[in-house]
């Protein structure tokens, strides 16, 4: 090989060995770890100011409830999901928080609900002679937020959360979780329940923490009676009233787990809550009525 020749193949190794080392480096340096994207919003921005405010907002409006650590529950939501994967969070990682945000419940006054999310809540404002989860101290600072915790800085993810069923543990199902099975755990008396005698398919479903958390957790020798209100839209149809199949099932359910039942159609406080909004729907006049 001429001394030329060879030079030459040197210069060549030598451009390869250096594009392959800067190329190795560039990768070191420049591909990003992907980022985990979950089907979800991320943390709700202003999370800890939104808790903290909400926290003294309810103890202005309810002062029975006693004075509250805002920020020990601010610390307590952090420990439960700070720096952690979102999607193994079990109600365990919030029995602290629980403990922290715990409240008595006076007797025949918790308001369980499935399918009535709207409908309720505009109940409870309206009469405040019932009280729905959302309507305890802790189910007040949390509805509506999202959180979730990332193993890197800043320990929040606020790009993107697990959502509802995407993972088991995830840390907003093993909340409401827990907060459902402390409400109903807590509640004595009549315990009331609001469905939908409107929507499709069964009254509760399946998999809803009606059936999967609360009605497990009542205390038989606390909870005199579980009463269901069946209450249909007032521009919908009547899909399900109390003597339905999916009624009769949903008592036998109750009743397995050694708690009484009794069904209402069309509660009357609710519909007049509905005439209110719809003054004239024909059956909300009074003359037409049966
Ligand atoms: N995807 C997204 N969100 C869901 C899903 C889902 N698959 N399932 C439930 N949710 C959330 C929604 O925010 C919905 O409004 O839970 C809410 C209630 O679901 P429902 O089936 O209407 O009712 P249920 O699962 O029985 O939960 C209501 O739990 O929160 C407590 O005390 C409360 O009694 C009430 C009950």
């Amino acid at each position: 090989m001429s001394r030329r020749l060879w030079t030459r193949s040197i210069l060549v190794l030598a451009v390869i060995i250096m594009t392959s080392c800067l190329a190795d480096a560039e990768a070191g340096s420049f591909i990003k770890v992907p980022k985990k994207k979950y089907k979800g919003p991320g943390t709700t921005a202003n999370l800890k100011s939104i808790i903290i405010g909400r926290c003294y907002h309810y103890m202005s409006l309810y002062p029975a409830i006693g004075m509250k650590d805002c920020s020990r529950i601010w610390q307590e939501l952090t420990e439960a999901v700070f720096r952690k994967d979102p999607c193994n969070i079990t109600e365990e990682d919030y029995k602290k928080l629980g403990e922290v945000a715990a409240q008595t419940i006076p007797c025949d006054k918790s308001l369980l609900w499935s399918r009535t999310n709207q409908l309720v809540h505009r109940y409870t404002k309206a009469t405040e002679d019932f009280m729905t989860l959302e309507d305890t101290f802790l189910g007040f600072l949390f509805n509506g937020l999202t959180w979730c915790g990332k193993p890197v800085t800043p320990g929040m993810n606020y790009n993107s959360c697990p959502a509802w069923n995407e993972c088991s543990n995830n840390s907003l199902l093993s909340f409401w979780k827990i907060a459902s099975a402390m409400f109903a755990q807590t509640s004595c008396g009549i315990v009331n329940v609001m469905l939908n005698g409107s929507a499709d398919g069964a009254i509760a479903r399946k998999e809803s923490i009606l059936r999967t958390v609360e009605i497990p957790r009542m205390n038989p020798d606390k909870v005199s009676e579980v009463r269901l209100w069946v209450i249909d839209d007032i521009h919908g149809q009547d899909k399900n009233s109390c003597n339905s199949e999916s009624l009769l099932e949903l008592q036998q359910y109750i009743e397995e787990h050694n708690l009484n039942y009794s069904c209402i159609d069309n509660y009357k406080p609710v519909q007049a809550l509905q005439c209110v909004e719809n003054p004239d729907h024909h059956a909300c006049n009074q003359c037409s009525r049966p």
